[in-house]
C-alpha cells in the first residue's frame, strides 16, 4: 500500500517570502527567528501548510533562488538549528512545511560550479552546460536563447574558451540534467530534507530542466527566445518520474511544479496520479488576464479569467490536481490588478477576490500580506527597486537604457516583482512592525491606514484578515469544495463571476461582483433547491437566498444549496 495520503488535497497553503516576512534580530532582513515568532499567527489563519521560499545558503543575486549550498541555511536567515526549531513549531501546530527546490540552476558560487570552472576535464564540468561559441574565434554565443531576465543566456569563460548556459542571471548557471550524477545529487538532497522532516517541495522553474539535444536556436519570442527548446523538454517526464520513484514516493510528501506556459495536456502528464511525477502544478494563464504577451499591462479582463479557470477546472478534474493562487513573490499584488480599488470599498473588493478563487477545486495558496489586502508600492524610480531582474533588464539594454527608462518604469509600476516583496505589515508602528532597523526594501506607507495585522485583528469580523479566516475555515475539510463538479454561469458577463460546485446532491453557489458599482444579477434558472444557507458574505450576511437582484459593489456570497 502506498504511504501517500495526498493530504495536499485538504490543504490551504500560506506562502512565506522569508526576506520580507519578519525580522527577528533587527538587521532589516526577515529571518527564521522572525518566522518562529509568528507561528501562532500563521496557525490562527487556519492554514495547514507553509511554502517557504528559499532559505538555503546563497549569495543572494536573486534573493535565494541562486543556491551555493543546498544543505545549509543562509547566514542572514539563521542556522540549521533555528530551522529545526521552526519545523518543530510548525508541526506542533499541525502545519506542514513545503520547501522551495531550486534545481534548474545553482549559484555560480556553488562548489560544483567552482570546480566546473577549473577546466574541461574537471569531474564537475559536466554538471553544467558548456558549449563552444559560434562565429570566428567562437566569440558569439552558442545559440540565440535569451535569459528570462533579458540578454543572451550564455556567459563566456575566458580560461576554457567555452560558454555556459544560464536561463536566469549569469550567476545562476543551469544544471545539466542529462548527466545522471546531477540527477543523483538532486535525489540525495531531496532525501536529505525529507529526512529532516520536510513535507514537500515547490519545484522552481521545473519545466526547464530538460533541454533539446544539440541546443538549437529558437524562433523569435518577446523576452523568451529558445523557449520551445527547453520548456517541457524531451526527457522531463522521465527525469521527474525517476525522482518520484527513487525518493518522493517513499515519503508522504507533496510536490508542486512551477510551470509557466503549461497546457492542460502537459498539466495532466505532470500531475495525473498514475504517472507518478508531480502532484500539482502552478499554471500562469489566469495571471495573464491583465497582460499582453505575459508582460505588458492591460485592463483586467474578467471573461478571460473565467474562461481559463473553467478550462483548468474541467481539464484536470478527476485526473490531475490544480493549484489555486492569485499572488506570489513574482506577481504584483492582486488587488490593484483585478479590482484596482483603494477607496472605501477596498475591504469589500479584497474579500470578494478571496471568495472568487478559494472555492475552486485544487489546493489554494495565500501569499503573505494578501490576507490583509496589501497592495503595490508607489515606485517613483527604477532605482528604488531591488529585484535583480530590473538591473538585468537595464544592463541588457546597454546604451538604449536611458531612452527606454520611462517606458520600463511605466510597465514596472504595474508589473514589478518588488511589489510583492515589500515587508509584511504587522502593525501601525515603525517600519510596519517588520523590523526595528531600516528594511532592505521600502515599506509600503499604507500600513498607516489599516493595512496591517494588528489593527485588522482588533477590528472583528469586518476586517479582510478575519474574513480570510472565515473563508479558509469554510473551505477546509469541505467535501463539496474538495470533490464537487465545477459549473459556471453567466460566462458572458464582464462583471460577475458565478459558479457552482456540486457533490452528492449538495451544492455551493459562489456569486462575485467584480465591479465597483451595482450590477444586475439574474439567478441562473438551472439551480433548483429546497433549502439554502448563506455561508459567506462580505456585506454583513443580510441576504437570505440567491435571487434575481442588484448586486452591491464587489458583493460576494457563498450559498450552500440542498
Ligand atoms: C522562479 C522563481 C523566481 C526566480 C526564478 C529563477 O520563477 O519564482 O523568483 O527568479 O525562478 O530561479
Ligand atoms: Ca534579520
Amino acid at each position: 500500500m502506498s504511504i501517500r495520503t495526498r493530504w495536499y488535497k485538504d490543504a490551504v497553503i500560506y506562502q512565506i517570502y522569508p526576506r520580507s516576512f519578519c525580522d527577528g534580530n533587527g538587521d532589516g532582513i526577515g529571518d527564521i527567528k522572525g518566522i518562529i515568532s509568528k507561528l501562532d499567527y500563521i496557525a490562527s489563519l487556519g492554514v495547514n501548510a507553509v511554502w517557504l521560499s528559499p532559505c538555503y545558503k546563497s549569495p543572494n543575486d536573486d534573493n535565494g533562488y541562486d543556491i551555493s549550498d543546498y544543505r545549509d541555511i543562509m547566514d542572514e536567515f539563521g542556522t540549521l538549528d533555528d530551522w529545526k526549531e521552526m519545523v518543530k513549531g510548525m508541526h506542533a501546530r499541525g502545519i506542514k512545511l513545503i520547501m522551495d527546490l531550486v534545481v534548474n540552476h545553482t549559484s555560480d558560487e556553488h562548489e560544483w560550479f567552482k570546480e566546473a570552472k577549473k577546466g574541461k576535464d574537471n569531474p564537475f564540468r559536466d554538471y553544467y552546460i558548456w558549449r563552444k561559441g559560434r562565429g570566428k574565434n567562437g566569440k558569439k554565443p552558442p545559440n540565440n536563447w535569451t535569459s528570462r531576465f533579458g540578454g543572451t543566456a550564455w556567459e563566456y569563460d575566458e580560461a576554457s574558451e567555452e560558454w555556459y548556459l544560464h536561463l536566469f542571471t549569469k550567476k545562476q548557471p543551469d544544471l545539466n540534467w542529462d548527466n545522471p550524477k546531477v540527477r543523483k545529487e538532486v535525489g540525495d538532497l531531496v532525501k536529505y530534507w525529507l529526512d529532516l522532516g520536510v513535507d514537500g517541495f515547490r519545484c522552481d522553474v521545473i519545466t526547464y530542466i530538460s533541454k533539446v539535444e544539440g541546443l538549437p536556436s529558437g524562433k523569435f519570442a518577446l523576452g523568451a527566445v529558445g523557449d520551445e527548446n527547453f520548456t517541457h523538454g524531451p526527457n522531463i517526464h522521465q527525469y521527474l518520474h525517476e525522482l518520484n520513484q527513487n525518493v518522493l514516493s517513499k515519503y508522504d510528501c507533496m510536490t508542486v511544479g512551477e510551470a509557466a506556459g503549461v497546457t492542460i495536456e502537459q498539466g495532466l502528464l505532470y500531475t495525473a496520479e498514475d504517472r507518478d511525477e508531480l502532484d500539482t502544478v502552478f499554471m500562469f494563464e489566469h495571471v495573464e488576464a491583465d497582460t499582453y504577451f505575459r508582460l505588458l499591462p492591460r485592463k483586467f479582463d474578467l471573461r478571460k479569467l473565467k474562461r481559463i479557470q473553467a478550462k483548468w477546472q474541467n481539464g484536470l478534474r478527476g485526473r490531475g490536481w490544480n493549484s489555486l493562487y492569485y499572488e506570489n513573490h513574482d506577481q504584483p499584488r492582486s488587488l490593484p490588478r483585478f479590482t484596482g480599488d483603494f477607496g472605501e470599498l477596498r475591504a469589500q473588493s479584497a474579500k470578494m477576490l478571496a471568495v472568487s478563487y478559494q472555492f475552486l477545486q485544487g489546493t489554494p495558496y495565500v501569499y503573505q500580506g494578501q490576507e490583509i489586502g496589501m497592495s503595490n508600492y508607489p515606485f517613483k524610480s527604477l532605482d528604488e527597486m531591488r529585484d535583480v531582474m530590473v538591473s538585468y533588464v537595464r544592463g541588457a539594454l546597454g546604451k538604449f537604457e536611458p531612452i527606454m527608462r520611462p517606458l520600463i518604469l511605466k510597465v514596472l509600476k504595474k508589473r514589478a516583482r518588488d511589489h510583492a516583496r515589500t515587508p509584511m505589515q504587522w502593525a501601525n508602528a515603525k517600519n510596519a512592525g517588520f523590523s526595528t532597523a531600516e528594511p532592505w526594501i521600502a515599506v509600503n506607507p499604507n500600513y498607516q491606514f489599516g493595512i496591517n495585522v494588528k489593527e485588522q485583528n482588533a477590528e472583528g469580523a469586518d476586517s479582510i484578515l478575519n474574513f480570510y479566516r472565515q473563508v479558509i475555515a469554510y473551505r477546509k475539510d469541505n467535501d463539496i469544495v474538495k470533490l464537487g463538479a465545477y459549473q459556471d454561469y453567466l460566462m458572458k458577463s464582464k462583471d460577475i463571476y458565478c459558479y457552482e460546485r456540486a457533490y452528492r446532491g449538495e451544492r455551493i453557489l459562489v456569486i462575485c461582483n467584480f465591479k465597483n458599482k451595482e450590477v444586475k444579477f439574474k439567478m441562473p434558472n438551472a439551480i433548483p433547491f429546497n433549502s439554502v444557507e448563506l455561508k459567506l458574505h462580505n456585506y454583513g450576511y443580510d441576504r437570505k437566498q440567491p435571487e434575481t437582484t442588484m448586486l452591491r459593489p464587489y458583493e460576494a456570497m457563498v450559498f450552500l444549496l440542498k
